[in-house]
């Protein structure tokens, strides 16, 4: 999941290459890498972030205006110099840079090695540049030397190649892994996202899979790697630069967080009218009929996205009465499972671009399927290899940790649910609109949320040195308890689990004593008594209990160490509620242990490879 930016202009390249590695750093930071065209090709890199880069060439001629540059998160060899990109071909003439896997890479590997290439790095991306020299001693064209090279690799690739017989002109070709071309006047920009391009000009290009593009300060070529000539679509940003600041915030995890009542908003925008009880999503509405006899519905997702999913299941189940199955899209694409035309398959991805998310979607097609989506980058992958979709525009989310996404991933399965009541009539069209009029008071509710920030501060203040935590709820509380324990995870580093609270008896029981937190959401709702109860269990073995509960409960508030009040809501929506202090928590918890928030270690915003 590295991030990749290419530019050939008339501009200093080096200023747009590292600026556009920053906006993509939160993709990988295990390393950074630039190549200029400079009298010749020029290549710096070090292992860290781009800011090391930038320290240990700061006496380095950076002059030239075509350029590429590659920030890393390590799949083949470790994060060292030797195995940061670019990467160089023997001749040294030809360089790479690659977003992606090669997964046959040892095999071609090793018929290089007997024809006497030698190899620098651990990569697989050096590989590819030795084959493309490989083939190029045979044509003269490097065009079609990497068009051949690419079609004996399986993996995914998005790459950039830059030659110094041929120093006007980069080449760039995607499978699996994203690319975007901003086009110019006179100059090009190529990039793993528009985060880097935006700046420059909102005229941006997707490469399609298995499309090659030819590029030249001012001519554009572009191809499939089955060498048929294509007519690229010009499509215009609607991303705004500003959105890509920290606007004042700490963090972009922390401004993202208090995005989320206007994220909540945005999402629903257009989609629900209280008055009349109706939900509309044009995106699925073609297949209304279709959901009005649908027997059973997969929901398929990885991470944060699964937790969407799974509370997904309880809304559409509860509403909408139909059975849902929430699949690990990892598991789901191996596992051989019973998928048929009856089926609808809901894809949940932030980013878009999932490998082991688009895997599972492929598959389901191939079984007669019918796929929706749910994303929040537009113009990404999966937008574009599913039937219809919904997106969930809570504007680019950079932290790593999702938060914004989340809660609009869970809008808009809440909306989903009520829509499909709508066309199945499961709800009685008066309780439409009084869901319809409470959900549209949820933004609100969510700011209030917000303001218990610094009494969570407090709190976390007395968990940052723990070792362990555990997350407990029930019905749709259960999610976020597995959401809570996964954003504590991957920030803190804290081991946590979540749990449903009545699996506690059955075994992690055993792990309460006085030094493990245990963070229970105790709202008032069909099952707080039942939570009560476990409350009880936890206090009797002298674990430290945490509660969020409902605004003014008094009796949790006698039982715990700690509360954290949100809002009355209704149950349904108790998710887009209870996960904002649990956010808020960990968030604190990871400032105060001195951790990288937005760019958490061993983690990258989206998993582009299996
Ligand atoms: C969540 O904070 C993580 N970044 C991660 O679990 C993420 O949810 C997962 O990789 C799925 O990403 P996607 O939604 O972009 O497909």
């Amino acid at each position: 999941m590295c991030g990749i930016v290419g530019y050939i202009g008339h501009r200093d390249a080096w200023d747009i290459v590292i600026k556009g590695l920053k906006r993509l750093e939160y993709r990988g930071y295990d390393s950074a890498g630039i190549a200029l065209m400079n009298g010749g090709l020029k290549i710096h890199k070090k292992a860290g972030k781009v800011s090391d880069l930038e320290a240990h060439t700061l006496h380095e001629d950076r002059s030239g205006t075509t350029g590429m540059g590659h920030t890393r998160w390590a799949t083949h060899g470790a994060p060292s110099d030797r195995n940061s990109h670019p990467h160089r071909s023997g001749d040294g003439k030809l360089s790479i840079i690659h977003n992606g896997i090669i997964e046959n890479y040892s095999v071609i590997k090793e018929a290089l090695l007997a024809k006497g290439h030698v190899f620098s790095s651990d990569t697989d991306t050096e590989v590819l540049i030795h084959l493309i020299e490989d083939i190029h001693s045979d044509t003269t064209d490097l065009l079609e030397a990497v068009r051949l090279a690419l079609n004996e690799v399986i993996g995914a690739y998005a790459i950039v190649i830059m030659s110094q017989d041929s120093p006007d002109q980069l080449i760039a070709a995607r499978k699996g892994s994203p690319m975007v071309i901003g086009v110019g006047e006179g100059e090009y920009f190529i990039a793993s996202d528009a985060t880097p391009i935006v700046e420059y000009t909102k005229n941006v290009i997707y490469l399609k899979d298995s499309q090659i593009a030819l590029v030249k300060r001012d001519e554009l070529v572009v191809k499939t790697i089955d060498n048929i000539i294509q007519t690229p679509y010009i499509q215009e940003l609607s991303l705004q630069l500003e959105m890509l600041e920290k606007g004042g915030f700490e963090h972009f995890m922390l401004k993202e967080i208090y995005e989320q009542p206007r994220s909540v908003r945005d999402c629903m925008r257009g989609r629900i009218y209280p008055i009349e009880g109706k939900v509309q999503l044009g995106g699925i509405k073609d297949y209304a009929d279709k959901l009005k006899n649908v027997e059973r519905i997969v929901v398929i997702a990885c991470g944060t996205s699964w937790h969407a999913g799974l509370v997904g299941e309880y809304l559409i189940e509860e509403y909408a009465r139909i059975p849902v199955e929430v699949e690990y899209a990892s598991e789901f694409r191996y596992r051989n499972p019973i998928i048929s035309e009856k089926d609808i398959v809901i894809a949940i991805s932030q980013s878009g671009e999932t490998a082991d998310t688009m895997a599972a979607i492929e598959l389901a097609k191939e079984r007669g399927a019918t796929i929706f989506g749910i994303c929040n980058v537009v113009g990404s992958s999966i937008p574009r290899i599913t039937d219809a979709g919904v997106y969930t525009h809570a504007g680019p989310e950079i932290g790593v940790a999702s938060t914004k996404a989340f809660t609009a991933q869970v809008t808009v399965l809440t909306l989903m649910a009520l829509y499909m009541a709508q066309q199945r009539g499961t709800v009685k069209q008066s309780d439409l609109v009084s869901m319809l009029t409470e959900l549209d008071e949820i933004p609100t509710l969510i700011e209030q949320a917000l303001k218990s920030d610094e009494k969570i501060a407090e709190i976390a203040e007395k968990f940052k040195d723990s070792s362990n935590c555990l997350f407990l709820g029930r019905g749709s509380g259960f999610p976020v308890a597995l959401e809570g324990a996964l954003k504590l995870k991957e920030i803190s580093y804290i081991h946590a689990e979540g749990y449903p609270a009545a699996e506690m008896k059955h075994g992690p029981i055993a792990l309460i004593d006085e030094d493990m937190p245990v963070v229970f959401i105790a709202t008032k709702n069909s099952s707080y008594e039942k939570v009560i109860s476990n409350i009880q269990e936890v206090k009797a073995r002298k674990g430290k209990v945490i509660a969020i509960v409902t605004e003014g409960d008094k009796t949790v508030k006698e039982m715990v160490d700690y509360i954290i009040e949100i809002p009355a809501c209704n149950e349904a929506y108790l998710p887009l509620l209870a996960t904002i202090p649990l956010q808020l928590l960990s968030y604190h918890i990871a400032v105060l242990r001195g951790c990288n928030v937005d760019q958490p270690r061993n983690l990258a915003k989206s998993v582009t490879v299996e």
